[in-house]
């Protein structure tokens, strides 16, 4: 894997979302202390902003977020609020305590959301996010601001709503694909469009926030890296709302192996992920899919022969990560099945402590093979007892 070549290139701000929108995930419910520990964590790792809670959901996730304030200072602390009074203060009050922080002020934007959810028109809109940001911008200098539904809704419009924000005082402007339906392309030329028809654009961070329901997450988040965004909103294993939020892991890595190319770095240190992504699913409850990218179980194992041979004689020609960059508690691993060859079943008995050769090593070949016909994974046990007969013969 190509390392993290920072000189020259622009830092990309990573603001992880898996304490709010993480929390959205159907059946999740973090405790305080869940929250601070998994945001201590966040800031160990050196994401850049954690967005630990949305304080006008309830008097418990002020104090949630107040506990990730009061105790997690080396990192940007923020709360979500919509466009009202109420949900301002109220991030205000849990925000108070912190060594820094940030307020996230949301409306929805497509014109859909407008008639079918929020019932008020488009001035309205624009009225509400004027209002808000500068009620936020007496709380904190540093203000998000994000259209909902920005994907689907008008660009003339999203380029009126986000002036008013800037005018108003919003220093991170951040692009929802709310429902997860864009696609690289389009997310590429939204971004240029807002930088081009926003006046005052270059003073402000552009970010993308993306669901993942068409699997399109980190495509879209790299897309808008590429066109120019500075911050990328995450959520560890890719938990959030429906399918998801865009994975941590997986923009933090493409942005490793691509990021010299893009001109572009985060300052996240990926020793950490491996840890932090057992953590998220314990506390989740969310069981991470064995080929989920970057931390799924089956990330570094290798069960066909051809790959086995390849990884043996050289890790990186069938690995594109280092899994100890990573902190994988195991590493690269060879396992036996059906589809193993010769370099896997040699090199698995070999650190059993059998070293065959010649026509012992082919006896036992032959038995692990009708052994591996019989069951989807041969493991130690049974490559003892397959062995341990031919090598006494
Ligand atoms: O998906 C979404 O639109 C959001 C915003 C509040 C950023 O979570």
């Amino acid at each position: 894997m190509s390392g993290n070549h920072v000189a020259a290139t622009r830092r990309v701000v990573v603001f992880d979302t898996t304490l709010r929108d993480g929390e959205q995930s159907a059946g999740v419910a973090f405790s305080a202390r869940d929250k601070v520990e998994i945001a201590r964590a966040l800031a160990d790792l050196r994401v850049d902003v954690v967005e630990a809670g949305f304080p006008g959901a309830s008097l418990a996730e002020v104090e949630a977020v107040r506990a990730v304030a009061r105790e997690v200072r080396d990192v940007v602390v923020c709360g979500l609020a919509r466009a009202v009074a109420a949900d301002v203060e109220a991030a205000g009050e849990a925000l108070h305590e912190a060594a820094r922080s940030r307020i996230h002020i949301f409306v929805n934007s497509s014109d859909m959301h407008l008639a079918h959810q929020l019932g008020k028109g488009r001035e309205q809109v624009v009225r509400l996010a004027t209002e808000n940001v500068r009620r936020a911008r007496h709380v904190t200098p540093d203000v998000e601001f994000s259209p909902m539904d920005a994907t689907r809704a008008d660009w003339d419009f999203l380029t009126e709503l986000v002036t008013a924000a800037v005018e108003a005082g919003a220093t991170t402007i951040n692009v929802p694909d709310t429902v997860g339906c864009a696609r690289p392309t389009t997310i590429a030329a939204l971004f240029r469009h807002l930088h081009a028809t926003v006046p005052g654009a270059d003073g402000v961070t552009f970010s993308f926030h993306g669901q993942d329901d068409l699997g399109l997450a980190t495509a879209n988040a790299l897309a808008a890296v590429e066109a120019g965004a500075g911050q990328v909103e995450v959520a560890v294993n890719g938990i959030g709302e429906r399918a998801g939020n865009t994975s941590l892991e997986e923009v933090v890595l493409a942005l490793r192996v691509h990021g010299s190319e893009i001109g572009v770095h985060t300052s996240v240190d990926p020793r950490g992920i491996c840890p932090l992504s057992r953590l998220v699913e314990q506390r989740s409850g969310i069981p991470v899919p064995p080929n989920k990218a970057v931390v799924g179980a089956n990330a570094f194992r290798h069960a066909s022969g051809i790959h086995q041979d390849g990884v043996l004689k050289f890790r990186e020609t069938y690995e594109l990560i280092d899994p100890e960059e990573i902190g994988h508690p195991v590493g690269t691993e060879i396992v036996l099945g059906k589809l193993s060859g010769r370099a896997g079943f040699r090199e698995r008995a070999r650190q059993l402590g059998f070293a065959l050769e010649g026509e012992l090593f082919e006896a036992a070949f032959q038995r692990f093979q009708a052994q591996a016909d019989r069951q989807p994974v041969v493991e130690d046990a049974d490559l003892r007892k397959i062995c341990r007969p031919v090598a006494a013969a």
